[in-house]
């Protein structure tokens, strides 16, 4: 009864230049292991279910990609959507979706574009949760021992009562993407996880969900019962979306639930969610730049992180703690202190042209 969604339609922009809309930092080999982090996700997922119950949310346009990148799979696991409305509307429609299979069905989601170090220890945990939604109504989410008070996650503040199962803890409160005075009270009171992003549930369980706490958007993917897997499923679906709110599941449910439980995962997480982020993951030289790219020489300069095409001979000189990444097609330099700018970048360049 096992099912997992990967959700893969974001636009990674702080990843720019290497991410971009039409070749999003999911479809990339960030870290140069020579798997893309859609790769490695699917590929982890498929220790948790049959292949053929791993489902795939992403954009009409990465349909493509997709296929490229996923040996073996088939279009019947790839659920497009026809535009980007936030992680409530992808995991609604493939719950519908999976309805239609198994409406005992239990479902992982994931996101495609994390970095799970420890796979056997995920395993182990993601099977703990499965076994615990099979019998309890809740949504299960891994959370992460927090290591700074970092606004661009969720936190979960959890029952520091001892709980009947050891692991699984009831969750108080969970508060999406607090301001900086907020996540540093968190971080320090102790009382608090990091929201991985990553959910289990039963199908039952999440459809309560929705009914209850987004009703409207529920009701929109319902009346779509007896055209999924049908060839009416498309012109429904593009109308749906068209009017479907959007919105994330964290702040759609997570926030508003009183059944959600977490269960502490120590499995090697990152979610490469910055060029700082993925610094620590990769290999340095002696004077700690991070270089991906064959033809780079460096003199006088320390800290940086470098991401240039393979055959590109690249010369730097004097330069400490800065951001490098040449794609031939854009080149960007930028501060290492200053990477939350990218964003801002990315849209200043949307506005110009
Ligand atoms: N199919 C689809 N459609 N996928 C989407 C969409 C969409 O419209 N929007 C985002 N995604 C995918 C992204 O590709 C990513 O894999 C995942 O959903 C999560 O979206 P993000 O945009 O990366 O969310 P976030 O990082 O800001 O926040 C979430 O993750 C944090 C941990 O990394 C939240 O769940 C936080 O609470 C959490 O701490
Ligand atoms: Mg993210």
């Amino acid at each position: 009864n096992n099912y997992c969604v990967i959700m893969a339609g974001g636009i990674g922009s702080r990843f720019w230049p290497m991410s971009k809309t039409s070749h999003p930092k999911q479809f990339i080999d960030i870290l140069g292991t020579g798997q893309t982090l859609i790769q490695q996700t699917y590929s982890r997922l498929k220790k948790i279910c049959p292949e053929e119950n791993i489902y795939i949310v992403t954009n009409e346009m990465y349909e493509d990609l997709i296929i490229q990148q996923l040996a073996g799979i088939t279009k019947e696991q790839i659920i497009c959507e026809p535009s980007r409305k936030n992680t409530a509307p992808c995991i609604a429609y493939a719950n519908y979706k999976i309805a239609e299979k198994n409406p005992n069905a239990n479902i992982v989601v994931a996101p495609a574009d994390h970095l799970i170090l420890k796979e056997d220890e995920f395993v182990k945990v993601v099977n703990m949760a499965l076994a615990f939604t099979e019998n309890n109504d809740c949504l299960v989410t891994l959370g992460i021992t927090p290591s700074r008070p970092d606004t661009g996650y969720g936190y979960i503040q959890f029952d520091t009562n001892a709980s009947a199962n050891g692991e699984i803890k009831k969750v108080k409160t969970f508060t999406e993407k607090p301001d900086l005075e907020l996540a540093k009270q968190f971080v320090e009171s102790g009382e608090f996880c990091w929201n991985s992003g990553m959910f289990i549930w039963s199908l039952k369980s999440i459809n309560k969900a929705f009914e209850t706490l987004l009703p409207t958007m529920d009701g929109i993917f319902k009346e779509g019962v007896g055209l999924y897997n049908t060839p009416a499923e498309k012109e429904f679906i593009n109308k749906s979306y068209s009017v479907c709110k959007n919105i994330s599941i964290d702040y759609g449910i997570m926030e508003k639930s009183n059944n959600v439980h977490v269960i502490s995962a120590d499995i090697g997480w990152s979610d490469l969610g910055t060029w700082g982020s993925i610094y620590t993951h990769l290999d340095h030289d002696d004077q700690q730049n991070a270089v991906v790219g064959d033809n780079v020489m460096l003199y006088d300069s320390e800290k940086n992180i470098i991401n240039v095409p393979k055959d590109k001979l690249v010369v730097l000189q004097g330069l400490d703690d800065f951001i490098v990444v040449d794609t031939n097609e854009v080149l960007m330099v930028c501060k290492k202190q200053d990477e939350q700018k990218i964003k801002q970048f990315v849209n200043d360049i949307k506005l110009s042209k």
